[in-house]
């Protein structure tokens, strides 16, 4: 089972997007296993983004980041990486697919409403940088059977 990383960026906060965001994901299939409502400090916007360090967008990608609350959360299910990306689209909303939620509800790539985890590795990393183990909850969905196939 993968896990993800999920972030409704501070954009995504303040246009009451949260919900959106969370149904489309629940209704994907994914299961939810930590979510957190909080105010991302610079110390650890600088380790999260720390690949991006030095890249002309970095300076601004971290003031976005701070600028207001985000929703973190942690989703997980069979392909959770590639499923969530798919559903969240390609980072430029104008190159997102229709259907996607940054094309659904974005313009521009600074303000493109999520972060998800690029891979299976990222995901654990980024989880555990964003989640106290005691923070992450491990349960059967009911509906598991109906979703993931050999459950
Ligand atoms: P994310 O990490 O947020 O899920 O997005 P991503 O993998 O699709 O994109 P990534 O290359 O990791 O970039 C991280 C975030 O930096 C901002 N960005 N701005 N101005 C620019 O050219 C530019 N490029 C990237 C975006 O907010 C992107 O989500
Ligand atoms: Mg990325």
């Amino acid at each position: 089972m993968e896990r993800s990383l999920v972030l409704v960026k501070p954009d995504g906060v303040q246009r009451a997007l949260v919900g959106e965001i969370i149904a489309r994901l629940e209704r994907r299939g994914l299961r939810l296993a930590g979510a957190k409502f909080m105010q991302v400090s610079t110390a650890l916007a600088e380790e999260h983004y720390a690949e991006h360090q030095g890249k002309p967008f970095y300076n601004g990608l971290v003031e976005y980041i701070t600028s207001a609350p985000v929703m973190a959360m942690a989703w997980e299910g069979p392909n959770a990486v590639a499923a969530i990306r798919q559903t969240m689209g390609a980072t430029r909303p104008t190159e997102a697919a229709p259907g996607t939620i940054r094309h659904d509800f974005g313009l521009e790539v600074g303000r493109n409403l999520t972060h998800a985890s690029d891979k299976p590795e990222t995901g654990e990393r980024e989880v555990a940088l964003w989640f106290k183990a005691e923070e992450l909850v491990s349960w059967n969905r009911d509906i598991d059977k109906w979703v993931f196939e050999g459950k």
